[in-house]
């Protein structure tokens, strides 16, 4: 049973879901349709109140109002959902069919909108960044993956431990964010079982404000702060511009770091963190199909944000004694050295995942962690 979801799931979490079962109501599988009216719902409802009200500390942390199994099954809540999709204006509710779900990974993808697209400082005022206890202290750091399962997630739960660990002896406030909205495993991979903080931060109908945002933070053993991505999968348009860049500008008011594990898709809400990082890590494997993708995400990323500091992590492979013709072709595809490489260890990495710890905890001597530590050298 070492692949179930509640091995990896915390004890808290598997207890209460075998409680689920027994009792005949596990809320394992909800149609996304829902989660979609959800939000939607507790949108018009802020919309139809006009009000904008500060969120209850209580709201943040009352995820239950989300996944509560009688709401999911309730067939008035269904027909009062496709009420509140009649009244909301089509075009900000896309359907969640036509919404970006990964890298096109066609060789001849239909042109990207550009992320700036979104004017963001243009849209409202900006309450936080305009606060000046707000100012920034930390530092954002943000991974992007060429492919799915090529080790980014691992990288930048590890990457965030290793920041709070050089801290130099003195503490050091680190937050990582699983901006993977539909399938984040950042809360799995430290067995942190979501608490719905993201989620009650998407459906507000107002930019989230400080307290909000810090009472969504879940906080893990090795003291990191965490702000996983929803347990159940919700639509990449949960969020927007306006929230993303508030929540960041929250947390690097009160955190030294703050790592961002990016969702696979390019979406507008991406452009606020471009313009904020420190620097974007690129995982990827050297498959040419992998660069391929890595190229076209980081061209897109470019043109938003030209300025972007990026360093390439070489998944899954052990670092050449010499770089040879191949790595030099790719290097300058992706106008970047490849500085980085994280060796290929399946058993070790899937007995961290299993056991709900970061490699870098489990085995901090081998030579995957070493290239964590290097790499979180070179940031110092
Ligand atoms: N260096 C590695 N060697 C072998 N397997 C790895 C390595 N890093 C991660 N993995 C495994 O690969 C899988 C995908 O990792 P993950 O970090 O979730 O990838 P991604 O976020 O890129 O989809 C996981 O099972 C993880 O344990
Ligand atoms: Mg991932």
């Amino acid at each position: 049973m070492s692949d179930s979801i509640f091995f990896r799931t915390s004890r808290a979490e598997r207890d209460t879901a075998a409680m689920r079962d027994v009792e005949g109501t596990s809320d394992a599988v909800i149609p996304l349709a829902l989660h979609r009216a959800q939000i939607d719902m507790a949108k018009a409802a802020g919309r139809e109140a006009g009000a904008m009200p500060r969120p209850a500390p209580a709201q943040v942390q009352a995820p239950a109002q989300v996944q509560a199994p009688a709401q999911v099954q309730a067939p008035a809540q269904v027909q009062a959902s496709a009420q509140v999709q009649a009244s909301v204006p089509v075009a900000d509710m896309p359907a969640f069919a036509e919404m970006p779900t990964a890298p096109a990974p066609s060789p001849a993808p239909a042109p990207i909108p550009a992320i700036a697209s979104v004017q963001v400082a243009d849209q409202t005022p900006a309450p936080l960044a305009a606060d000046p206890a707000l100012r920034s202290r930390g530092r954002l750091y943000l991974v992007s993956r060429s492919r799915g399962g090529v080790g980014a997630t691992t990288f930048a739960v590890n990457l965030a431990l290793g920041l709070c660990r050089t801290a130099q002896k003195s503490a050091r406030r680190v937050a990582i964010v699983d901006l993977d909205l539909q399938f984040g495993t950042v809360g799995s991979s430290l067995d942190l079982a979501d608490k719905g903080g993201l989620l009650a931060l998407a459906q507000l109908d107002h930019e989230p404000d400080v307290h909000a945002i810090r009472a969504a933070l879940q906080s893990h053993d090795s003291g990191l702060s965490v702000l996983p991505a929803p347990r159940h999968p919700v639509p990449l348009d949960a969020l927007d511009a306006l929230r993303v860049r508030s929540i960041i500008d929250a947390l690097l008011s009160s955190h030294d770091a703050v790592v961002v594990d990016l969702p696979p898709a390019l979406v507008d809400w991406l452009e606020p963190l471009l313009h904020r990082a420190e620097r974007l890590f690129m995982v990827t494997d050297l498959a040419v199909t992998s660069i391929d993708c890595a190229k076209r995400i980081l061209d897109t990323f470019r043109e938003d944000a030209p300025d972007l500091r990026v360093e390439i992590i070489v998944g899954r492979e052990k670092k050449p004694l010499f770089a040879g013709k191949v790595h030099r072709e790719i290097a300058t595809v992706l106008d970047q050295p490849l500085r980085h490489w994280l060796p290929f260890d399946p058993k070790r990495a899937r007995l961290a995942l299993d056991r709900g710890e970061p490699l870098l905890k489990m085995l901090p001597h081998g030579a995957w962690s070493r290239g964590i530590r290097k790499i979180v050298g070179g940031l110092e």
